[in-house]
């Protein structure tokens, strides 16, 4: 590992600069300081003073553009960052900062942009920066400098011209405030022994970079990084590259510690990073030298939470070696655990960051299902070190081949790591169930989009969508399915190598793909690499493709939800896409046979009687499957006669496949019912999940009316069997099952019994819970049930259980566990315990900022609290618009959350008068979702007109 690649000329010559300008850069820094000190009224976010003030301008001029011009192009920056963890005299956190960026000219300019946001910048001589150029060229004088705020723009007009090849050096000096707000360079706090520790660390994914020191924020616009971050003494820094050198020095009469990097390897500035706290580590090293480390809270790391996490890091990142063909591209791995963090994880170069509960894990008190999270996520991360790190998307555009890719190739590291877990078949859970429930409304999209339809940071944010990553990680599986798994891994290392510090489009990929297939001996496919995934990334939607057994006809169909939708976007593919069918004839596998068309005779489907047809076998195809009746009513019986025939994964598909269909129109809502009546024999975790989703929906449209109690006694049924047999095989609840999916199971047929009120369920999970309130010391819940009896408890009890909850919660140190109980205290019935809990969302005090909107959201997916949470984030649109900003990727969850249960007229004419009041604050990254959420009760209103009575009188006639 870590000899792959690397740069050493321009490293050596980046190391000198380094060195030189370390002295001025300390010496400056304070200066910086003291003037910002002095002011005494820094307006920090006010970074719109500025020396010449901006005459009115037509709109077309290049800085109210949002993508940087091409005559520029970034070489090396040296950054030094001093963020101060104690408040000022103003009562703010600051940084200060110097920049000294070197970029070569490309073509003949007088203007240089540069990003810019939020930085308070010190004037010389008016001026906002200061120019040179390098090796004995004159650098043009400047003109007029400016921050353009809309555009995030610092604006430098020179009096004359910049030269193609010559290159110059830009240097700025500024303050920013290190706010609690979750992006750029930002604080967070956290208790350790009765003390409130402050810690600084960064988020620049998607638009940030800018908000910590001024930069060229493309993704495309590469540079070297040379890092040196000021900080107190005791406390340590991090960044992408490796620390070469810590001194402690006197600034400013003040005793620091000054830490300074290697130069990082050629990296866009989204994944910069610095971490500045007193943390502790354990690490390990590979067997080539790479430097795996695991950082957290002191607390956390003396417990041995970070143990898992650095168990798998090394198998995940040699499977990636392996997988990829490319050595690790940097000398060292960090992974941080942070207690204030917006996403899930962050994958810095170098410097992964993540939310506590994507990386720590405690035996004693963490689920299977935390573990899992921790060995996914560590495994997406990773696997975006050379898929996104080392070759890079040129634009955000691409985002789905980004995100969709590492979404993908996470179940391979996982598995690598845990083959026990089969999770591999759990993307069709976590991943296409998902992307089909979004892609299947006419407001979905293209995976990719055109390069000059994103731009602001809000289109920005709005790109890593569903559709981006579940989408994304679906049709990359398809194709490394059809493609074979060695021919997609020989194309994949190729494309590599090709853009290795570089950035691609997705043709490229594409291009060596093809290349990898036209070298594979005796492989060959219908239509080129190309044209089969436009069909899939440039048109939205997906297919139904409906076989007729008694002829062998074969079609296919844009798939809808919604009976009579119109779409109004365009595909110039006409929405008919080249769909490989892999297939079995009652259990045996067939050959693969493709769809070009809208139909065609295949005539090996056409079958004789007893004989049925199962399509997407394994589920390697993006596509529902719909068949005669004749064929619905054959597999029917093979799942009442011996349902093991039918792979796992198509058993689930088959629940989720046929409930859609009914959902759309396209077949009775009866046949979808049908599906469900061999769970009775189910033992397996992901048909049970696809079928719990299912019903899941039909909970959110019934759990208000009469259809309820008739739901609720066929499940009862339906999942006692399972109850029983997990009580059977845990010697009543007291041991784990072996399987880990089969703990997965364990806890659906507990919550499935308990929520349908099975004899001896609830009786259960109360004692547990009494036990545990008389002795809050000794928890006797296993953790892997916690969530559940928890939830359970908190619902069946009043404000004893939740206040109880709230204490535990509050004492937690075990994020997971702290997340357990946040969930189930949204569980109560009591209408004034879920408002005062509402309050303690936006409130960060109680609730970090980082979970206010998912706690919001567990309110809303309880009966009692959706129209509580409903009311409550209408009235306060306006402050989650401005405490989250434009940007922030939590939006879409949150309006997604709090409408789901909308199947009414009423609650539809409700959303379009959301839609209207707020029309001027807007919705930023949640445009989508709201444009969803509109669709979504639209096509709910309808289907409930015409579908309820039947449904009724099922539920009615089957748990007789
Ligand atoms: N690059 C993302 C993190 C991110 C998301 C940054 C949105 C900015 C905006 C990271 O690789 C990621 O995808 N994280 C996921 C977890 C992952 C396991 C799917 C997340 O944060 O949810
Ligand atoms: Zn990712």
């Amino acid at each position: 590992m870590g000899k792959g690649y690397y740069i050493s000329k321009h490293l050596a010559t980046a190391a000198m600069i380094l060195a030189a300008i370390a002295l001025v850069t300390i010496i400056a820094l304070s200066v910086v300081y003291n003037r910002e000190k002095s002011k005494n009224t820094a307006k920090l976010t006010n970074a719109t003073t500025s020396a010449v003030p901006p005459t009115p301008k037509p709109s077309n001029e290049p800085w109210d553009k949002y993508r940087l011009p091409d005559t520029l192009s970034p070489q090396y920056y040296n950054i030094t960052l001093w963020p101060r963890l104690v408040m000022d005299a103003n009562g703010m956190y600051i940084f200060t900062g110097i920049s000294d960026v070197m970029f070569t000219c490309v073509k003949k300019t007088d203007l240089i942009l540069i990003h810019s946001n939020k930085l308070n910048l010190t004037l010389f001589n008016g001026r906002h920066a200061k120019l040179t150029g390098m090796s004995g060229v004159t650098a043009p004088a400047i003109k007029s400098t400016w921050l353009q705020t809309q555009t995030q723009y610092l604006v430098i007009q020179l009096k004359g011209k910049l030269n193609p090849g010559k290159s110059y050096w830009l240097h700025t000096e500024f303050t920013g405030e290190l706010a609690d707000d979750l992006e750029g360079f930002y604080r967070s706090e956290y208790m350790e022994d009765g003390e409130k520790k402050i810690i600084a660390i960064t988020q620049m994914q998607a638009t940030y970079a800018r908000k910590a020191f001024p930069c060229f924020d493309e993704p495309a616009m590469k540079a070297v990084f040379n890092i040196i971050l000021i900080h107190d003494r005791g406390m340590t820094a991090l960044s992408n590259s490796q620390e070469i050198r810590t001194e402690d020095v006197i600034i400013d009469e003040m005793p620091v510690t000054r830490t300074t990097f290697e130069p990082t390897a050629r990296m866009s500035t989204y994944l910069v990073a610095f971490v500045v706290s007193d943390f502790s580590y354990i690490n390990n090293e590979d067997k080539a030298g790479v430097l795996v480390r695991i950082w957290a809270r002191k607390k956390a790391i003396d417990d041995g939470q970070g143990d898992y996490a650095l168990s798998i890091t090394q198998p995940i990142l040699e499977f990636f070696e392996s997988y990829y063909n490319t050595s690790y591209p940097l000398s060292k791995s960090d992974q941080v655990a942070l207690p204030d963090f917006n996403s899930g994880a962050m994958e810095n170069w170098g410097l992964v960051t993540y939310r506590e509960t994507a990386l720590l894990y405690d035996p004693q008190t963490s689920a299977n299902g935390n573990k899992q999270r921790i060995a996914t996520v560590v495994s997406h991360e990773l696997a975006h070190m050379w898929f996104g790190n080392l070759v890079t998307l040129k634009w955000w555009n691409d985002l789905w081949l980004n995100e969709g890719f590492a979404s993908y190739v996470e179940y391979l590291g996982a598995d690598h790591a845990e083959p026990t877990w089969n999770i591999k078949d759990q993307i069709i859970l976590y991943d296409m169930q998902r992307a089909f429930a979004v892609d299947s409304l006419t407001s979905s999209h293209p995976l990719s989009r055109k390069e000059e339809e994103v731009n602001t940071p809000a289109e920005i944010s709005e790109m890593f969508s569903t559709i981006s990553y579940s989408k994304g990680a679906a049709v990359l599986k398809m194709l490394s399915e059809f493609l074979t798994e060695p021919v997609f891994a020989k194309g994949l290392s190729n494309y590599l190598k090709q853009f290795a510090f570089g950035s691609s489009v997705h043709s490229d990929l594409w291009d060596h793909l093809q290349k990898s297939l036209d070298q594979a001996p005796g492989m060959k496919l219908p239509r080129s690499v190309h044209e089969i995934m436009s069909r899939w990334i440039l048109q939205m939607g997906f297919p139904v493709i409906t076989i007729d057994t008694r002829t062998g006809n074969v079609s296919q169909k844009h798939f809808l939800v919604e009976k009579d939708a119109v779409v109004e976007r365009n595909s110039e593919f006409n929405y008919e896409w080249f769909v490989p069918i892999k297939w079995m004839k009652k259990g045996q596998v067939q050959d693969q046979m493709w769809l070009l068309q809208k139909s065609a005779i295949h005539k090996p489907m056409k079958v004789s009687k007893g004989e049925w047809v199962l399509a997407n076998h394994n589920v390697s195809g993006y596509f529902r499957v719909n068949y005669d009746h004749g064929n619905w009513e054959r597999l029917l019986s093979q799942l009442e006669t011996n349902h093991q025939t039918i792979p796992v994964v198509n058993r689930a598909q088959i629940l989720d496949d046929a409930f859609n269909l009914a959902r759309a129109s396209i077949i009775n809502i009866t046949l979808a019912l049908r599906t469900t009546k061999y769970l009775v024999r189910e033992r397996e975790y992901i048909p049970w999940e696809a079928a719990l989703r299912s019903l899941n929906y039909f909970f959110q449209l019934f759990d208000r009316n009469e259809v309820y109690g008739a739901l609720q006694a066929y499940l009862k049924k339906q999942v006692k069997p399972l109850f029983e047999h997990f009580g059977t095989i845990s010697s009543n609840w007291t041991k784990v099952p072996n399987g880990h999916t089969d703990q997965f199971t364990q806890i659906i047929a507990l919550s499935l019994a308990c929520g349908t009120g099975v004899e001896g369920c609830r009786e259960i999970t109360k004692s547990w819970f009494k036990k545990w309130m008389q002795n809050p010391r000794v928890n006797p819940i296993h953790p892997n049930l916690r969530s559940t009896v928890y939830c359970n408890a908190i619902a069946a009890g009043g404000a004893d259980e939740w206040n109880f909850g709230w204490q535990m919660f509050q004492k937690a140190t075990v994020a997971a566990e702290a997340v357990k109980l946040r969930a189930a205290l949204a569980c109560t019935k009591v209408p004034w315990l879920l408002n005062r809990y509402l309050e303690y969302s936006i409130n960060p005090e109680k609730i970090r900022k980082q979970d206010a909107t998912s706690t919001i959201g567990y309110i809303a997916s309880n009966v009692i609290g959706q129209p509580l949470a409903w009311n409550f984030v209408r009235a306060n649109w306006d402050y989650f618009f401005k405490v989250y900003g434009t940007g922030s990727f939590t939006f879409s969850r949150l309006i997604s959350d709090i409408t789901s249960k909308f199947c009414t007229p009423f609650e539809l004419s409700q959303l379009k008068r959301f839609q209207k009041d707020n029309a001027e604050t807007g919705f930023g990254s949640g445009t989508q979702a709201l444009q969803q959420a509109i669709e979504r009760t639209t096509a709910k209103i309808k289907w409930l007109a015409e579908n309820k009575e039947p449904v009724l009188q099922w539920f009615i006639s089957e748990s007789a």
